[in-house]
This record gives C-alpha cells, sequence and structure tokens, in this order.
C-alpha cells in the first residue's frame, strides 16, 4: 500500500483530503505541531518548525502535500503576525527538505499548497498560471516566497506541483462560514461595490486537485485550484441569498469599515482575482462543481 504524508493535514482542506482517500489505497501520515490519537486510518507525527525537526518516520512515505501554514485571516497583519504567516509555510518547506535530504526513501511528489494571492489585485483581468506576481501587497509577498521554499524540493523528490488555491467554499470552516454570518442577522453583505472577482472552489474539488496531482505522475509544476466559472462577491452574496430564500436585506459593507476594522487584512476580501482554471482541466481535472449555484446548494443542503 502507498504512503501518503499531509503535513498540515488536520486543517480544513487536509480533513476533506483524509475523507476521500480511500483507506484501501493509502496509508496516511498527518504532520501537526500537537499530539493527536492514531485511527485506523491514519497516523500522526509531530514537528517544530523553529527547531527544524521532524519525528522519525513520518517522511518515509511515497507522496507529501503540505498545507501547513498559520490561518491568513485569523488575526490582524501586524509585522510580527506577517513573519509567522511566511515563516510557517518557508519554514515547513525547508524542514521537509532537510528530513528527506538524510533519508535514503525517495519520495515521488511533493505537492505543495500556495494561493490565488500570488497575482495581488488584478482587477477584472484575466489570470493563469504564466501571468507575473504582483509588485506589491502582503499577500503576494507571501505567496512568492511560499513557492520558492516549495520549488527547492524538486532536488529531492521526483516531481513538484504548486497548486494556487482560490477561496475554497466549506460548510464547516474557512471563507464561507464566515460569508454566513451577516446572513444570521437577516443580512446579505457584500464590499465595497461588490464587483470584486471571487475565484473559488467547492472544497470537494479543491481537496479532489491535490489528489488528482498524487495520481497523476505527469502533474508537475504550477495550477490553478478555483472553478471555472468565477462570479463577483456580489454575485457570490446574492446566490447564496437566492438559495437561502426568505427575507434577506442585500447590503454594502464600505471599504472604509472594512479597513478600520481588518486594517490591512481586509485585503483578503476586497481583492479582485479573475482567475483560469483551464490548465488543470487540460491535466485531465474534472471539476465536480464548475458553477457556483449547484456549489452552494450543496453547501447549504438546498
Ligand atoms: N482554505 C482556503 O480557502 C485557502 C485558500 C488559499 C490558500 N489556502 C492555503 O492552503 C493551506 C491549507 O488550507 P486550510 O484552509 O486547510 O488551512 P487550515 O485549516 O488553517 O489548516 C492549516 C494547518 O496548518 C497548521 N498550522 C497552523 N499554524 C501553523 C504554524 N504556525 N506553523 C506550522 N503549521 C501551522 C495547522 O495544523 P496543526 O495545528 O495540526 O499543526 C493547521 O491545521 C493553508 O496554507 C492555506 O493558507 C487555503
Amino acid at each position: 500500500m502507498e504512503k501518503i504524508l499531509i503535513a498540515g493535514g488536520s486543517g480544513l482542506i487536509g480533513r476533506e483530503i483524509i475523507r476521500q482517500l480511500d483507506s484501501e489505497d493509502y496509508i496516511i501520515h498527518i504532520l501537526s505541531r500537537s499530539t493527536h490519537e492514531d485511527t485506523e486510518q491514519v497516523k500522526y507525527f509531530q514537528w517544530d518548525l523553529k527547531k527544524q525537526w521532524i519525528e522519525e518516520g513520518a517522511t518515509e512515505v511515497d507522496f507529501i502535500i503540505n498545507l501547513a501554514g498559520a490561518g491568513i485571516a485569523d488575526k490582524k497583519w501586524t509585522e510580527a503576525r506577517k513573519k509567522i504567516l511566511i515563516d510557517s509555510r518557508v519554514q515547513s518547506a525547508s524542514c521537509i527538505q532537510k528530513a528527506l535530504e538524510s533519508q535514503s526513501f525517495k519520495v515521488k511528489a511533493y505537492i505543495s499548497a500556495s494561493a490565488i494571492g500570488f497575482y495581488g489585485d488584478s482587477g477584472d483581468q484575466w489570470v493563469d498560471e504564466t501571468s507575473s506576481p504582483a509588485d506589491s501587497g502582503f499577500l503576494s509577498k507571501c505567496t512568492v516566497q511560499w513557492e520558492k521554499a516549495a520549488e527547492k524540493l524538486a532536488t529531492v523528490v521526483n516531481r513538484v506541483a504548486i497548486i494556487r488555491i482560490g477561496i475554497a467554499l466549506a460548510s464547516d470552516g474557512g471563507a464561507f462560514q464566515k460569508m454566513m454570518i451577516p446572513f444570521q442577522f437577516r443580512m446579505a453583505s457584500y464590499f465595497d461595490d461588490g464587483s470584486m472577482y471571487y475565484s473559488w472552489i467547492h472544497i470537494e474539488d479543491i481537496a479532489r486537485t491535490f489528489i488528482h496531482a498524487v495520481r497523476q505522475n505527469d502533474i508537475s509544476g504550477v495550477f490553478n485550484g478555483v472553478a471555472p466559472e468565477v462570479v463577483t462577491n456580489k454575485k457570490m452574496v446574492e446566490t447564496i441569498k437566492d438559495i437561502k430564500s426568505g427575507w434577506y436585506l442585500l447590503n454594502p459593507v464600505p471599504t472604509a469599515a472594512l479597513r478600520l476594522a481588518m486594517g490591512e487584512m481586509a485585503d483578503v476580501v476586497l481583492t479582485s482575482n479573475r482567475v483560469q482554471s483551464e490548465k488543470i482541466v487540460k491535466a485531465g481535472f474534472e471539476f465536480k462543481y464548475s458553477k457556483l449555484e449547484p456549489a452552494i446548494r450543496a453547501l447549504l443542503k438546498h
């Protein structure tokens, strides 16, 4: 049976990947900063990024998926927080690299998470994997360093793939759960004039993208992990409102209020990203949810 290590596998996307991976096919290792009880399907290992230490045996696997990183939208972006956001990603890659350099067992593929924040604010222009990173903005700076650290793994594994993840929509965490909060108060809130493009992906599909990258041994390089139908922020909120039915007030939240509450971190919701998904489709990936409406219906069980 093949073995797969998921670093940061205890999070939103990791949990969905584990759910989908057939226990018949893979033995799963999870790297975490804390201790967990092993299950029938999953064996947990610890690591310490500051000490660049990984528990023995964790990386003796066929494939590695690295999802580890401090939560981008969890805390205000002070200079200290920005350092944690970058370090947790760069050091996780370097820690795995060091462990692989000192073992004889060759890993077949290293699949790293990245984010569409790489492209910065691209307004209504389409961007694809060949587009340059933005020349300003923290999200872009962070992802550029994250991807550079991931690319270095090419010296120790057979292939490296990087998935630039869009807004992963899940009912049990992440952006969608936060978007649903105003609905509890009968508000359908969009940001500013709602014209910024949101490149989203259903949680099942982003997990399937990572599994596809594991299974297809010709997949290497950078791929966007976003659904084909990109919509504006307002359209997304209206779609949720229509599916929920009942009475909700469609209301704009002004940029100034967002900046006051979130500071620079408001970039996460104000940035417009119209991201192409063609490359992963050409690499044989079939979306289960390529359009927003069925994706939202599935999340809301409507
Ligand atoms: N979800 C999205 O919409 C989205 C969009 C774009 C990019 N991404 C990226 O994709 C990756 C996975 O996303 P996710 O939503 O599953 O994230 P998540 O739920 O926040 O999980 C990430 C995992 O990283 C580990 N972690 C947290 N802080 C860390 C630190 N300081 N040092 C090392 N490890 C740390 C945690 O595992 P332990 O506590 O077990 O150590 C956590 O479970 C993340 O890097 C995220 O930035 C996600």
